[in-house]
């Protein structure tokens, strides 16, 4: 039987707008974070502190973290790939720190210019002082399901540094599908192989959507008993690093689903629909279906 309840992290902000071509302006990203946390949404990654050359739409991170409305519950997320990012997510005052490494060496050193080794070196300080500041820690696993340059990823590379992040002291870990490759035969293999290093509570579902397999995803991974999962409104998302990847599921359309599953999520979904139609309109894209679909019928 399904979970009662799930965690959704809204990753809009973040995974969302990270592969725009076209510089958003702070304001709309400010007011994009204000309008999810007011929708309900529990998580909400708000941007990363990662080098401005290689990401410059998050360049302006410390300015949108000071100025959105912080709800009280919410719990803020930005990614830090290694010691300066987290001196930013310090002073920034984020609730949770993201680390993110991969399963496969060839994404990791596109995406992190670095070995999954030293990426879990830069890590592990990050740990340490997130620990030590009482700050929350995740950890983002890349490639899990499949990798853009390496094709399949054996199922041991993903525990390898599942465990590694499990013994640096993340509460959560992400299990993602960076390019949107997997389907649910694959992810319950995976899930459960995960759930046998890390506590199942914790274990979260990232998936991108670019092979329209995403909900079916989701359903897979809550048969296995997984019950946090990341989307983001309108469906926006890539990451620049993976070639071919698109946008992560869509936050409408996972909570259309779960609305249809009796699964509580403390998200209004239609907030959720017009901050979707909002941001789509901003950028100029088509929002995403449960969201046009239920936008039409009003
Ligand atoms: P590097 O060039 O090897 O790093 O990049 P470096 O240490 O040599 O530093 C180069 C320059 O960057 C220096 O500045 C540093 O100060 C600066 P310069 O002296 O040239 O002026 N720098 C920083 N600036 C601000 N914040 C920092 C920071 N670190 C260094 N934290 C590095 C290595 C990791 C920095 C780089 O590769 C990087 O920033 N990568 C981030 C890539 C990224 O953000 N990818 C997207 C997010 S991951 C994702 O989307 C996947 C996910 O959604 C899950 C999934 O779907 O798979 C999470
Ligand atoms: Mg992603």
């Amino acid at each position: 039987s399904y979970p009662q309840r799930v965690k959704i992290v809204e990753v809009g902000p973040r995974d969302g707008l990270q592969n725009e071509k076209e510089l958003v302006p702070t304001d709309v990203k400010v007011e994009l974070c204000d309008r999810l946390s007011a929708a309900g949404f529990p998580n909400v990654e708000a941007t990363s502190f990662v080098s401005p050359k290689w990401v410059p739409q998050m360049a302006d991170g410390a300015e949108v973290m000071a100025r959105i409305a912080r709800r009280p519950g919410t719990i803020y997320s930005v990614l830090t790939p290694n010691m300066k990012g987290f001196e930013g997510a310090l002073a920034a005052k984020a609730d949770e720190v993201v680390i993110f490494g991969a399963a496969s060496e060839a994404f990791s050193q596109k995406n992190l210019n670095c070995s999954i080794a030293e990426s879990m070196d830069r890590f592990a300080p990050v740990a340490e002082a997130a620990k030590a500041h009482g700050i929350r820690l995740r950890g983002a696993l890349s490639t899990a399901l499949g990798c853009p340059y390496q094709g399949e990823v054996p199922i041991e590379d993903v525990l390898y540094v599942a465990r590694r992040f499990k013994e640096m002291g993340c509460i959560e870990i992400d299990i993602a599908d960076t390019i949107g490759v997997a389907t649910p035969q694959k992810v319950r293999k995976v899930m459960e192989a995960v759930a046998k290093e890390f506590p199942i509570e914790g274990i979260a579902g990232h998936f991108h959507d670019t092979y329209g397999q995403a909900v079916a995803n989701v359903v897979a991974a809550l048969d296995v008993g997984i019950s946090i999962f990341h989307s983001s409104a309108a469906g926006l998302g890539g990451c620049p690093f993976a070639k071919g990847a698109t946008g992560n599921v869509a936050s409408e359309d996972v909570l259309y689903l779960m609305r249809g599953l009796d699964i509580e999520t403390g998200v209004d979904l239609d907030a959720v629909v017009d901050t979707g139609q909002w941001i789509s309109a901003h950028l100029q894209r088509k929002s995403s279906r449960a969201g046009n679909a239920i936008a039409a019928k009003r």
